[in-house]
Parts: C-alpha cells; sequence; structure tokens
C-alpha cells in the first residue's frame, strides 16, 4: 500500500466547495488541509479542477444472463469503462436462476466479479419467488452479508414477476430486518396482453416495444408498489422512473411524508421515443424497459432531479451488440424478443455534468448528490463511500470542466459496437480517476490492474437520505 497526495484542486461535495488538497493513506482519506507536505508515492495536481467524490452506479447488469444471451460486458470490461467514466463503486443484481436459492446466485456474482472488478462492488439480490427460506435467506443477507437490497418486478410474467401479495411480504420482511426493496415498476400482465395484440396484427418492429408499454402501465404499477409499501410500513425505491406518470406517484407520496425514493437514468433524460422511429432495425439499439418516451417526460424528469422527487441517477448499464454476435438481432422479426437493456456505465456522469450543470438545470452540489452521495446514502455504502472526508476511502475523480468529449463507440470503453449517444459532444470530463488512493485513469489512459476492486459488504437500515 502507498500514500496518494492530490494537491491544488477545488473540492466539491454535496455540501461544501473549497480549495484543499486531500492525502490518502493505505486507500483511506487521513489528512484534508491546505499546501500538505506529507510523503507520497503518487503525488497528482489537480490545479484548476474540481475534485469530487468518485460516482456510485446503483444499478448495473454485468455478465447478465437475459434469455438466450448475456449481457456484453463483463465486470473487467464493465468496470474498465465505469473507471473511465469516473465511478469508483458500483452495485449490480445478482439474479438467481429458476429455482435457484439467493446465495447460489451470490456466490455466482461473486465469482463474476473476483479477479476480474477493476473498481469496487456491492451486489442487490433478485427475488423472483418469496419462499420461507428466501425470507430467511433475506434476513440474514441484509443482517450479515452486506446484501441490503432487493429487487422485485412488477413486469416480465412468466419470467421474473411476482404477485403484489409477494410484494407486500417483501416489503415486511426488509422493515424488520433493514434492508430496502428495489422495485420494477410496469404492470407486467397488461403489458403481456398488449405485446401479443401487437405480434398477432404483425407489428414486429423495434417501436412496438414502446407502443406496447405506455406510461400508464409504469404510473399505475409505480402507484401500486408505493401503495403496497405504505402498507407494509416499509420504505421503497423505485428503479428507473422514465415517465411524468410514475414520477407523480412517487412525488404524491413524498409529499405525504411516505419514505418512497426513486432513480431515473440518463437515458431518460437526453433520449426520446423518436429513437425508435430510426431507421430499419435501429430502433433496437434504444429496446429497453421501460421504454424511452416522449420528449416532453424529460423536462418533467429533470424538474423531479431538481426538485428531490427523484433522488439518484444510476445508468442501468445492460448492454447488448448489434453484431458479432449478433444480440439486439435476437428480436429482428418480434420486437418482444429483443434483449432489453443499452449501454451507459461510462457515459454517466459526462452526460449528467453537461446536460445538468453544464446547461444550469442542476448546479454542481446536486450533481454530486444524484451520481456519488445520494446512492451512497441510499445503499448503506455511505460515509466510505460518496463523499469526501477523513475516514473516507479514497475514491475521487479529478473533474476537467472544461474537457471536450465526442461520444462514440469507437473510443468509449464499453464492450458493444454501438452507442446510443453516438457523435454527441460533450464539454466536462475525468481528468483522473482515483480508487482507494490508486490512480486508475489517468487522461483517458487505464492505469488500474484486472481485478483490484473489493466487494463492499453494506450497511442495513434506514436509507440516509429525505
Ligand atoms: O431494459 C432494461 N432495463 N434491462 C435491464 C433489466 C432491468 O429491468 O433493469
Ligand atoms: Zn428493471
Ligand atoms: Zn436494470
Amino acid at each position: 500500500m502507498s500514500a496518494t497526495l492530490v494537491k491544488n484542486g477545488t473540492i466539491v461535495t454535496a455540501a461544501d466547495r473549497y480549495d484543499a488538497d486531500i492525502y490518502i493513506d493505505n486507500g483511506v482519506i487521513t489528512y484534508i488541509g491546505r499546501a500538505l507536505t506529507l510523503p507520497a508515492e503518487t503525488v497528482i495536481d489537480a490545479a484548476g479542477k474540481l475534485v469530487m467524490p468518485g460516482g456510485v452506479d446503483a444499478h448495473t447488469h454485468l455478465d447478465l444472463p437475459f434469455g438466450e444471451t448475456t449481457s456484453a460486458d463483463d465486470f473487467e470490461s464493465g468496470t474498465v469503462a465505469a473507471a473511465h467514466g469516473g465511478t469508483t463503486t458500483l452495485i449490480d443484481f445478482a439474479t438467481p436462476g429458476v429455482g435457484e436459492g439467493l446465495y447460489h446466485a451470490l456466490d455466482s456474482w461473486m465469482g463474476r466479479a473476483e479477479g476480474k472488478a477493476t473498481i469496487d462492488y456491492a451486489f442487490h439480490m433478485t427475488v423472483r419467488d418469496l419462499t420461507d427460506q428466501v425470507a430467511s435467506d433475506m434476513d440474514r443477507l441484509a443482517r450479515h452479508d452486506g446484501i441490503t437490497s432487493f429487487k422485485l418486478f412488477m413486469a416480465y410474467p412468466g419470467r421474473l414477476m411476482v404477485d403484489d401479495a409477494t410484494i407486500f411480504k417483501a416489503l415486511v420482511r426488509t422493515r424488520d430486518n433493514g434492508g430496502l426493496i428495489c422495485v420494477h415498476a410496469e404492470n407486467g400482465t397488461v403489458i403481456d396482453v398488449l405485446v401479443k395484440d401487437a405480434l398477432r396484427r404483425g407489428q414486429t418492429a423495434p417501436k412496438y416495444h414502446a407502443l406496447t408499454r405506455p406510461s400508464t402501465t409504469e404510473g399505475e404499477a409505480t402507484g401500486r408498489a408505493i401503495a403496497l409499501a405504505e402498507m407494509a410500513g416499509a420504505p421503497i425505491y423505485i428503479v428507473h422512473v422514465s415517465c411524468a406518470e410514475a414520477l407523480e406517484k412517487v412525488r404524491q407520496a413524498r409529499d405525504l411524508g411516505l419514505p418512497a425514493y426513486a432513480e431515473t437514468c440518463p437515458q431518460y433524460l437526453f433520449l426520446s421515443y423518436d429513437d425508435y422511429d430510426r431507421e430499419g432495425f435501429e430502433g433496437a439499439k434504444f429496446v429497453m424497459s421501460p421504454p424511452l418516451r416522449e420528449k416532453w417526460h424529460r423536462d418533467v424528469l429533470w424538474s423531479g432531479l431538481k426538485k428531490n422527487d427523484l433522488q439518484v441517477v444510476a445508468s442501468d448499464h445492460c448492454p447488448f451488440r448489434m453484431d458479432d454476435p449478433a444480440q439486439k438481432p435476437l428480436g429482428k422479426d418480434d420486437f418482444s424478443k429483443i434483449p432489453n437493456g443499452a449501454p451507459g456505465i461510462e457515459t454517466r456522469l459526462m452526460l449528467l455534468w453537461d446536460g445538468g450543470v453544464g446547461s444550469g438545470r442542476i448546479d454542481v452540489h446536486r450533481f454530486v448528490e444524484i451520481v456519488a452521495t445520494n446512492p451512497a446514502r441510499m445503499f448503506g455504502l455511505w460515509p466510505r463511500k460518496g463523499t469526501i472526508a477523513v475516514g473516507s476511502d479514497g475514491d475521487l475523480v479529478v473533474w476537467d470542466p472544461d474537457r471536450q468529449v465526442t461520444l462514440s463507440a469507437k473510443t468509449l470503453h464499453m464492450r458493444v459496437d454501438y452507442n446510443p449517444y453516438e457523435g454527441r459532444v460533450i464539454t466536462g470530463a475525468p481528468a483522473f480517476v482515483i480508487s482507494r488512493g490508486d490512480l486508475i485513469v489517468d487522461h483517458g489512459t487505464f492505469t488500474g490492474r484486472r481485478g483490484r476492486g473489493q466487494f463492499i459488504k453494506r450497511t442495513p437500515g434506514p436509507p440516509l437520505l429525505v
């Protein structure tokens, strides 16, 4: 282990902005002060730059089996890409196969990440069937193994969808064990009817993915999930909110003082339904659930971020390739067979900075809050992650607000042959990325090491944010 000194920068956290140096010893911040002169093997000059907590991505799917294929980034390529984008911790979704236990899934996801991850990682656990065994495993995972959050699906009937009783029982369980239920809120049974009707009419193109998942199905499910949480007396976190109807349900609950929390993703802030109208099969690149919405929803989501009705922006990184191997084309003749998801682990901070801070929609503190501090506070990682303080891990992104980057699949590091934002020029990008004191990205060059990432056990308890 060695020491790292970050000098001459302007520290920006969710709360503060001040000029100071940061000294990281054995991976942990031990001093913050002016003109530090402590001995260090690595000295980084952050003059003219902002020094912020490394990004915390609370929603990724690396090496995820999906139907007959697997998401294109594994824990090596995915975490290298995350690091390039300024993210130093991620929470991935461990997902049991049919009939598999939660501990089996945990072992399996540990195996996927160990020896490969280049940044620190934690896991949410997907629950697909709440047997007595699963319920007691949830307690053990939350209390002893640092897996403090669980995802339940209201979509994908016959695969991952659970009924209301299951969600309610899981909420009661986490109310008592200090865990948190995360819900994918879309009305799966109604969507199933709409999908079958569309296919019967011969409507097979990618755009029908969106047209068979109207925003009312998301709004209804979001309201139902929150009502179940209220009945259970438990907090709830709605993942990947895409539309005004869903956000309105979250806002109403929060106005009543209920512990309802929600995340959105860059794709819902920057892309739109129009992307499904691209030529040929191009729309498949944007097939994800919930789908992209009409443009006006984006302003509503930005406003929700500003007013704290949405607390987190996560990537929902779930990449599938167009070619070699042909993953998206599995649904060439049937949109319902297109693997759901898109790449985003690398571009989250850059897009949010450019489209958020750069355009005046949010300030730098809110930026830090939604990409790093809030996800850490939400999911039991704070104050180890998500802030800059003595005793916190030395996870930093030294941000160059003037650096311009043209987003392109050719130059980004995700293992996918397209980028949803291809050609978009953004201003503001990482200059250096530091993980537990190690310099892992230096002006676009990866200097980290495969396998250096560590599993982070999270702390159970209520989310540490309002
Ligand atoms: O389309 C998506 N979002 N794919 C990833 C799985 C999920 O539902 O989050
Ligand atoms: Zn989901
Ligand atoms: Zn997801």
